[in-house]
């Protein structure tokens, strides 16, 4: 057998979770966020069938992102979320027919120096709370009127702004957001949810959606996971077991022999590991699906292998399925176990393995 490893991507459940997406503001218009190669799930066939499902854009966070998308045939308008990095890429903004997002003044800059033939679409990136980029919402109109005048400008800004805690059900610190925002005066479009905005935060739901996460299925409120709002798992990361070994008690299993057997015992050998994206740091007791039967992660994980416990599972063989996370096995709890969020481990998925859209 070839080394077992494969991501299958489910399409039909990416079409279920925009579908739900949709349907928590269902005349907005939803630009699904593709970037970092759709989240680890393969960005081109992720946005094929996003865009077969209905989404009426696309969320990107470089030039190359955009340029693999449109040399794949995609024509849905793009967003570029953070702007072009430097103003050598403004043409190329204009030959992708990308949206922009401005965040600073070097970048009204650009766009002033920029020829006119070039019909940008705009959105200026308001900082209402995050104090990661965008302008101070003081600076807002004076941007709205630079972009006006620059010639490279296409129709009237758009407004947006992201939410830092939108992800706690009860942070004051999204309505503080919220309200910030629409102490503006806006004459054109506006944009603020992310998934978290969309499924939590009614006072988010308008203009420009821009939900990622949930749309690979998983939630992005750490306490609840993703079929408590009808979402359904993308990525299944899967695997085999590819030996079975009767360890005696007091053997130490895998590098620095973090655990031992405390009985005679079976110990599977999983073809997983870092080199595949699968966290290294996912402790001893890590879920992890054998043949549908839940067992624990047992040792460090290492590049190519990890080892579980197979005593709640004694007749697991050499060749028996496994996944390590998506259906039947939700990858936030994994991602508890291992300390880090669902987000994380997807988009970690290395390129070495296998992305089978179904
Ligand atoms: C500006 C912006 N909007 C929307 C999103 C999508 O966020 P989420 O994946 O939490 O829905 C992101 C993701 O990081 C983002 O940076």
């Amino acid at each position: 057998m070839t080394r077992p490893v494969r991501a299958a991507i489910d399409t039909g459940a990416l079409a279920n979770n925009l579908a739900v997406a949709r349907s928590r503001a269902p005349s907005e218009p939803l630009w699904a966020v593709v970037k970092a190669d759709a989240y680890g799930h393969g960005a081109v066939d992720a946005a094929r069938a996003l865009v077969a499902a209905g989404a009426d854009g696309l969320c990107v966070a470089s030039v190359e992102e955009a340029r693999a998308l449109r040399e794949a045939g995609i024509r849905v308008p793009l967003l570029l979320l953070e702007g072009f990095f430097e103003a050598a890429e403004v043409p190329a903004c204009a030959e992708l027919g990308l949206a922009v997002v401005i965040h600073a003044p070097w970048q009204l800059e650009a766009l002033e120096a920029a020829p006119g033939e070039q019909a940008l679409t705009t959105w200026i990136k308001v900082d209402t709370g995050m104090h990661r980029i965008g302008f101070h919402p003081d600076e807002v109109a004076a941007a709205r009127e630079r972009l006006r005048a620059a010639p490279a400008v296409a129709g009237e800004p758009g407004l947006m702004t992201h939410l830092a805690r939108a992800d706690e059900r009860t942070a004051s610190a999204t309505t503080d957001q919220l309200a910030a925002f629409d102490g503006l005066e806006h004459p054109g479009p506006v944009s603020i949810a992310n998934s978290a905005g969309l499924l939590g935060w009614p006072g988010a739901r308008r203009g420009m959606l821009r939900p990622g996460i949930m749309l690979y299925g998983v939630s992005p409120f750490p306490e609840e996971v993703a079929a408590d709002h009808g979402l359904e798992p993308v990525m299944t990361l899967h695997s085999r077991l590819i030996a079975v070994r009767r360890l005696a008690a007091g053997d130490a299993v895998g590098y620095g022999g973090t655990w031992t057997c405390p009985e005679a015992m079976p110990v599977g050998v999983v073809a997983i590991g870092y080199g595949d994206g699968y966290p290294r740091h996912a402790p001893s007791g890590t879920p992890v699906l054998v043949d549908g039967v839940e067992v624990p992660l047992i040792g460090r994980v290492s590049m190519d292998m990890i080892t579980v416990d197979l005593r709640g599972h004694a007749t697991a063989a050499a060749g028996s399925p496994v996944t390590l996370w998506g259906r039947g096995l939700p990858v936030e709890r994994v991602a508890a176990a291992a300390g880090t969020i669902g987000y994380e481990l997807l988009c970690s998925v290395t390129s070495r393995v296998p992305r089978d859209p179904h």
